[in-house]
């Protein structure tokens, strides 16, 4: 099989590096932060977009939610499928079509997994999302904030405005300005820049909670 960066040494360093251990982020739900606007989301079917260790997975079954897992790593789904066996785990490139129907989920979440892509892309990838959502679907998640680029600067090569090559990966670095842009379709209810913590690093993301 093609060799691909999040499988075959992204997951596999951390999943063999960290065996055994409780991840600290693991505990990171910063969905609690929002529970007021979260109720207006219908605990029905949700998609776990780049879900990685699934620790969202297990948050929204414990809300009663029907979970689809996607991510592009098998390695990764199969420790998803572990810990949590009621979840459907799907292996997917969410830079190509999303294999769903349309309209078919109240919630689409994506933790620290959207921001990967070029421009063109990234806006195919919002429009998928959008296009799987019910009507009165929800799409919440988060993206790297472009004042984490400072601790990039010294291996970062700029591709495109915002959108870097750093080791073996790309990413997308994201401000206000890119919001306004990719998620043009959707109304906003929650968009707050927060500084956390992801293998003991400090790491400063945009939350956000949006409905079609
Ligand atoms: C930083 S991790 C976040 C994982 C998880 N959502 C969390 O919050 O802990 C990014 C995840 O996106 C997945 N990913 C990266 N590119 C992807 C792609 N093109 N399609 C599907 N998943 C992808 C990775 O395998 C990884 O699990």
């Amino acid at each position: 099989m093609e060799y691909n960066y999040w499988n075959d040494e992204y997951w596999k360093n951390n999943l063999a590096n960290h065996k055994g251990e409780k991840l600290d982020f693991l505990s990171d739900i910063w969905l609690n932060k929002y529970t007021e606007i979260f109720k207006k989301v219908k605990f029905g079917k949700a998609l776990d977009l780049g879900c990685g260790l699934g620790q969202y997975t297990s948050f929204l079954l414990d809300k009663g939610f029907d979970t689809i897992s996607a991510d592009i790593s098998k390695d990764v789904l199969k420790k998803v499928k572990e810990n949590n066996p009621n979840t459907e785990t799907i292996m997917l490139d969410m830079s190509k079509s999303l294999p769903f129907q349309d309209k078919q989920f109240d919630l689409v979440f994506a933790n620290l997994s959207i921001h990967y892509f070029d421009k063109e892309t990234t806006e195919k990838l919002l429009e998928e999302i959008r296009r799987i959502l019910k009507d009165d679907g929800y799409f919440i998640g988060s993206v790297n904030s472009s004042k984490t680029y400072k601790f990039i600067e010294d291996i970062a090569i700029e591709l495109e405005p915002n959108y870097y090559k750093e080791n073996g990966r790309t990413v997308r670095l994201w401000d206000k300005e890119q919001f306004d842009y990719f998620f043009k379709n959707f109304k906003i209810d929650v968009l707050e820049e927060v500084e956390t913590e992801r293998w003991n690093l400090i790491k400063i993301m945009w939350e956000f909670i949006v409905h079609k």
